[in-house]
């Protein structure tokens, strides 16, 4: 597909309801008992996969084209799908769907694509066997299809955690919710706190204090009506985008503003950007925000920044091809494990474009200021590498083609619609 190119960005965007919140309200909605509506369901392959997933397992969920409609069954009133349940290139409702069944008598079975089957699943088989479920994985490797069942009554655990991941914490929080006793997790650095937040949302018991969670087992949830804010992570396209591209300004609407999610604010006006806040919409955590093209300069990027900017790490090394001096990302690892190895797939078709980076052992240097140009680049099937290289074409004067667009419908299907409509020309 021929990407677009433009002398200037100019426009308001509605920014699509965020993916990871999206995922837990089907999840919560479908282990409450009583009725959830959620508002502003994201309709994007991955969340589309968890939907169908509960409805495997027995949930009556009804999408009216509005709302999205639970019935909630409750834990225990969960059932044995007929099949396999294949859940596509999402890692999120894998890993937490097997924290929900670790605690079923039958047995399910969870496959995905072929990017999934190859992301460790040790990280929350783990725990989870050490709560006492039965999970294994394809040919006693950690690899997917994993399934997933208990014997007894899951028991609660005290888990210090080895690596900075919200996916591993929530499969564990979902398992000690039906678990026996007082589960408590020491986190290794704070990450997104979705599923705390709606534990207690939907009527739970959770305690938090900085790095460490205690959640009390046997825990009923009740059904509740809910909004999904917009997600920082599609926002974070368009923030780039205003700012690399001259002359530019961008408004921004409902942008989902969670503190642990909005490292990408930080990182951009620590290198200069100019992102302002109007109408903050206090009661669902949400804002407009407008960016203008700027000067920018390049910085560091490591520590506990990174779980609240690890989906935004392969735009962010975009933005650091446009800035002055080095950038330097370290401490993120866990990018090599993604929907693609991302400190691979950045660097890689980053330098197709001309600019100058370098992949470490755990993560990216890059030194700006370079002029990107045409060349025919591949997302690899990994939606954030293809918007992030839809983004980088804007700068290009000649054509960029890119290989297996489609991967951006992950969590972003009109995505190429919106930047056709922001993208100008001088008359
Ligand atoms: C997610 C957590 C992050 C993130 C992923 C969504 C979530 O993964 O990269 O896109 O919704 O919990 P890790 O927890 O594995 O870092």
């Amino acid at each position: 597909m021929k990407l677009i190119n433009a002398d200037y960005l100019q426009g308001t965007v509605e920014i699509p309801p965020d993916k990871s919140i999206a995922h837990r309200s089907i999840m919560f909605g479908a282990i409450a008992e009583g009725q959830t509506t959620i508002h502003n369901f994201l309709r994007a392959e991955d969340c589309l996969n968890t939907l169908q997933a509960f409805q495997a397992l027995g949930v009556p969920i009804y999408d009216d084209k509005k709302n999205i409609r639970i019935t909630g069954v409750g834990f225990a009133g969960l059932k044995p799908a007929n099949s396999i349940i294949n859940v596509g290139n999402s890692g999120t409702t894998m890993r937490l769907l097997l924290g929900i069944l670790a605690g079923t008598t039958f047995e399910t079975t969870l496959s995905g694509d072929a990017s999934l089957n190859q992301r460790p699943m040790a990280r929350v088989m783990d725990p989870l066997k050490q709560m006492g479920a039965e999970v294994t994985g394809n040919n006693h490797s950690e690899f997917p299809p994993v399934t997933v069942k208990t014997n007894a009554k899951l028991q609660a655990i005290e888990y210090h955690m080895p690596i900075a991941s919200a996916q591993v914490k929530s499969a564990i929080l979902f398992a000690a919710l039906q678990a026996e006793g007082v589960t408590k997790i020491i986190e290794k650095e704070v990450s997104r706190n979705h599923t705390e937040e709606m534990i207690t949302q939907f009527g739970g018991k959770i305690q938090v204090k900085q790095k460490t969670i205690m959640l009390p087992g046997s825990q009923r949830l009740k059904g509740q009506e809910l909004r999904v804010p917009g997600d920082i992570s599609s926002a974070a396209f368009f923030l780039v985008a205003g700012a690399i591209v001259p002359n530019s300004k961008i408004t921004l609407k409902n942008v989902g503003l969670n503190p642990t999610r909005t490292g990408i604010i930080d990182v951009m006006q620590e290198m200069g950007a100019d992102i302002q806040f109007t109408q903050t919409d206090q009661k669902n955590g949400a804002a407009t925000l407008i960016v203008k093209s700027s000067e920018l300069k390049a910085t560091t990027i490591e520590g506990s920044l990174i779980p609240r900017v690890i989906d935004e790490l392969p735009i962010i090394a975009l933005l650091a091809t446009q800035a002055e001096g080095t950038t330097v990302i370290k401490d993120a690892q866990e990018l090599k494990v993604k929907e693609t190895n991302r400190i691979d797939t950045t660097a890689q078709e980053l330098k197709k474009m001309g600019a100058n980076i370098a992949a470490t052992d755990d993560g990216l240097v890059i030194k700006g200021k370079t002029t990107l140009h045409t060349a025919k680049v591949s997302s690899h099937n990994d939606h954030r590498i293809g918007m992030m290289l839809q983004i980088a074409a804007l700068l290009s004067r000649r054509d960029v083609e890119l290989e297996n667009p489609e991967a951006i419908a992950v969590s972003y299907p009109h995505f190429f619609q919106d930047i056709k409509y922001l993208a100008k020309r001088k008359c």
